[in-house]
C-alpha cells in the first residue's frame, strides 16, 4: 500500500454455499485471494465474463458483504476494525452505482427528493438541500424541471444519470459502478460514458468501474484489472493492457472486441463459451482448458502473478515467450 492508497482489498476469498441443505451443499469459491487497490483519484477497471466474480468483489469492497478471509482497508485501516464514526465515513465516502439504477430509487419519491436524501441524512437545510440538487443535476446534465418528476417518467440513460446525481449526493471519494452501462443503448452509453470520464477529471473521484466489456473499461480506465474465476489473471495500465497484454486471456477477450485491430501475432481465435464452473475451478492454470497455448505444468502448478513490467502484473507460465 502507498500513502495515496484509498481502498484495498489483500488476499480476499469469498465462497458461497450452493444449498442449505448441508448433506447437499457445495461450496463454489466467487473470489480466491484477490487484491486490488484503488489509489487517490484512480480509475480501476475490473474485466472479466459472467460468473468470474465482479459483483461479488464490489459488494466485498464497499462493505456490503464480509469476505470469508482476507481483509478490506479504507484510508489504510482495517474496515472491521473502524470505530463506528470511522464507519460512517467510509459509507459516506464509498458510494455504488447500478446497471439498473431503478431497481435503487423510490418510485413514489420525486426524483429531485431522491437526490436529496443523501443531504437530507447529513441535517442540510432545505435552502441548501435545493441549491444542491439543482448543482448535482446540472454535473449529471439533467435539466433542473426534472426533479418533480418520478422514475418511471424517464429512460434508461436519465435514470443511470439519477443514480449518478443520488450517489455524488454523498460527497464520495470513490464510486464503485458496477456494469454502469450494460443495460443501455449503445449510443447512451457513450453519453454515460462520457459523463464518468468528466467526473472523474472535474471531481478527482477514484471509482472502481465493473464491466464484462474491456472496451468500455479502455475509455474510461486508468488501470485494468482482468478477472477468470474469482482469481485476478492480469493487471496492467489500461494503455499497456490493449498495446501489448501479457495473459491469453486477455488476448481472447481482445480479440473478441468487433471491429479492434489486434497487434501482429495476436490471436483472432474465439473463446470456447463453455466457462468451468466456480464449484470446479480446474487445477493448475484455472484457464488451462481454454487455452491455446497450455503445456503440462499448466495443468497441475498455479502461475503465480509476477510483475513483468512497471504496474504490470501476470499470471502465465509462458508469459515472457509469448509476450516478450
Ligand atoms: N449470493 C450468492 N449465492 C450463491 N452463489 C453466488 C452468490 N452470488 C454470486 N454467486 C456465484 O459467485 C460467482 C461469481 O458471481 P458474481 O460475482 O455475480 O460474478 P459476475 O459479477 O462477474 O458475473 C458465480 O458463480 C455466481 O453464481
Ligand atoms: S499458464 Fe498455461 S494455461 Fe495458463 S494462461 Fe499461461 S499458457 Fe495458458
Ligand atoms: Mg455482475
Amino acid at each position: 500500500m502507498n500513502d495515496t492508497t484509498l481502498l484495498s482489498g489483500t488476499n480476499l476469498v469469498k465462497t458461497f454455499r450452493t444449498s442449505q441443505r448441508s448433506s447437499a451443499a457445495q461450496v463454489l469459491t466467487a473470489l480466491d485471494r484477490v487484491s486490488i487497490q484503488v489509489t487517490v483519484g484512480e480509475t480501476v477497471g475490473i474485466a472479466g465474463e459472467s460468473g468470474c466474480g465482479k459483483s461479488t468483489l464490489a459488494k466485498v469492497m464497499c462493505g456490503l458483504m464480509e469476505p470469508d478471509s482476507g481483509e478490506v482497508s479504507y484510508r489504510g485501516g482495517n474496515l472491521k476494525q473502524l470505530s463506528r464514526e470511522e464507519h460512517t465515513i467510509f459509507r459516506r465516502s464509498t458510494q455504488m452505482i447500478f446497471q439498473d439504477p431503478f431497481s435503487s430509487l423510490n418510485p413514489r419519491l420525486r426524483i429531485g427528493d431522491s437526490i436529496a436524501e443523501p443531504l437530507q441524512i447529513a441535517d442540510i437545510p432545505p435552502d441548501g438541500q435545493r441549491a444542491e440538487v439543482a448543482r448535482l443535476m446540472n454535473i449529471v446534465g439533467l435539466n433542473r424541471e426534472a426533479s418533480n418528476r418520478f422514475p418511471d417518467e424517464f429512460s434508461g440513460g436519465q435514470r443511470q444519470r439519477i443514480g449518478i446525481a443520488r450517489a455524488l449526493a454523498a460527497r464520495p471519494e470513490i464510486l464503485i459502478a458496477d456494469e454502469p452501462v450494460s443495460s443501455l443503448d449503445i449510443s447512451i452509453q457513450a453519453q454515460i460514458i462520457n459523463l464518468l470520464l468528466q467526473m472523474k477529471s472535474d471531481l478527482n473521484l477514484s471509482m472502481m468501474i465493473i464491466s464484462h466489456n474491456l472496451l468500455v473499461l479502455h475509455h474510461i480506465c486508468d488501470r485494468i484489472m482482468v478477472m477468470y474465476l474469482g482469481a485476478i489473471v492480469e493487471s496492467a495500465p489500461a494503455a499497456s493492457l490493449f498495446r501489448r497484454c501479457r495473459h491469453p486471456y486477455t488476448e481472447a477477450l481482445i480479440a473478441a472486441i468487433p471491429g479492434l485491430a489486434t497487434p501482429a501475432g495476436a490471436t483472432t481465435e474465439r473463446l470456447s463459451d463453455d466457462i468451468p464452473s466456480a464449484l470446479a475451478i480446474p487445477s493448475g492454470c484455472r484457464f488451462h482448458p481454454r487455452c491455446r497455448h497450455a503445456e503440462d505444468i499448466c495443468h497441475h502448478t498455479p502461475p503465480p502473478l509476477v510483475e513483468y513490467a512497471p504496474n504490470h502484473t501476470s499470471a502465465c507460465h509462458f508469459s515472457t515467450q509469448l509476450y516478450g
